[in-house]
């Protein structure tokens, strides 16, 4: 199928391109290459050996991006252009709420004058709240902790009752737990923009010694031993569940958690870093960080069902592929 991949340049964004790619899709990429060079597409085409067609377009930009949608006969949409910094959602809550939602109204608007049926989204577990544990897909949503989360909800919620009123088209909302790790190949991976805010990209800044100790925040919590527990996913197999859910879906809504099932700790984190990569990664117990939850993790039941996707990496391959990135 024609896949207009938005934000495709970012990080499961480009993992998601391979993935498509490489499942014979042909992918066309808009991105206002603000979060990354756009040297990262030109590995992916490395990495499959298969060319990308490139539009530099900012989504939020209806004209330009209308001309992508004359320009090609596209099959289907996965959106995964937005900002996802959530802390900095806090500091910057006008700009995640135009971002995040303009983009999605683009998109959606454009994909019904079009007529491409098929609409993958980019949500978060951060639309739980502070739930009970595991996440169900059909559990009423809590408010979520920052605009970051809010600003998913809202478009989850617009795209369902735009869905709802256009039989026949088909969207999926997947909901991602905590993506992690990199592409195999070590040429395409987490990039984040200064000091990373997330776990697994400080790991690995201590590992290379260009952060002097990871911080952990808060060892208080009722958790197997104390620190925080999430449901980390490695990236490609988040970008399997993209391709699946672009192949399988069917008209109406449909909501997907993406996860393995499984809690991990922090400092379960950290020790499996270590022994998948024979080396320390000093720490201290610090403050627990403002937002956080205990513990997430998700049912992952439906996806399994729906369309026979599940995870199949393990944390050490997880650990393995972001080391071996980052070095
Ligand atoms: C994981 C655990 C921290 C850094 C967020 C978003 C989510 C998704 C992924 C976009 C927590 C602890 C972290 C550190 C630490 N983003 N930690 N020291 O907050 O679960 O999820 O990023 O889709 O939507 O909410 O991820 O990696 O920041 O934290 O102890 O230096 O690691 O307390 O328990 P989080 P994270």
């Amino acid at each position: 199928m024609n896949i207009l991949v938005a934000g495709g340049a970012g990080y499961i964004g480009s993992h998601t391109c391979v993935a498509l790619l490489e499942a014979g899709h042909t992918v066309i990429v808009a991105d206002d290459l603000s979060q990354r060079k756009s040297g990262t597409l030109e590995l992916v085409q490395r990495i499959t050996g298969r060319k990308i067609i490139f539009h530099l377009v900012d989504v939020t930009d209806e004209a330009a991006t209308e001309a992508v949608f004359a320009k090609y006969d596209l099959e289907g949409v996965i959106h995964f252009a937005g900002l996802k910094v959530v802390g900095e959602s806090l500091t910057k809550p006008l700009a995640y709420y135009y971002n995040n939602l303009v983009s999605t109204m683009v998109l959606a608007k454009l994909c019904l004058k079009y007529g491409v049926e098929r609409f993958v989204f980019s949500s978060s577990a951060a639309v739980y709240g502070a739930n009970q544990i595991p996440f169900v897909e059909s559990m009423p949503l809590l408010p979520a902790t920052t605009p970051y989360g809010e600003s998913k909800v809202m478009s989850e919620r617009i795209l369902a009752d735009t869905a709802q009123a256009e039989p026949g088209w088909s969207v999926a909302l997947l909901r991602y737990f905590n993506p992690v790790g990199a592409h195999e190949s070590g040429l395409i991976g987490e990039t984040p923009a200064g000091i990373p805010t997330n776990l697994m990209p400080y790991i690995t800044q201590v590992a290379k010694g260009k952060l002097d100790k990871l911080q952990v925040f808060g060892d208080d919590y009722p958790t197997v031993d104390g620190t925080g527990v999430r449901d980390y996913i490695h990236v490609m197999d988040l970008a399997e569940g993209h391709v699946a859910a672009v192949e399988k879906l069917t008209p109406g809504v449909h909501v997907y958690n993406l996860g393995t099932g499984r809690g991990t700790s922090v400092l379960q984190l950290v020790r499996a870093f270590e022994e998948a990569n024979g080396l320390r990664v000093p720490y201290e117990i610090g403050p627990r960080r403002l937002g956080d939850i205990p513990a997430c993790y998700a049912d992952t039941t439906k996806a399994q069902r729906d369309w026979g996707w599940t995870s199949k990496r393990t944390l050490a391959d997880m650990c393995r592929d972001a080391w071996r990135f980052a070095r």
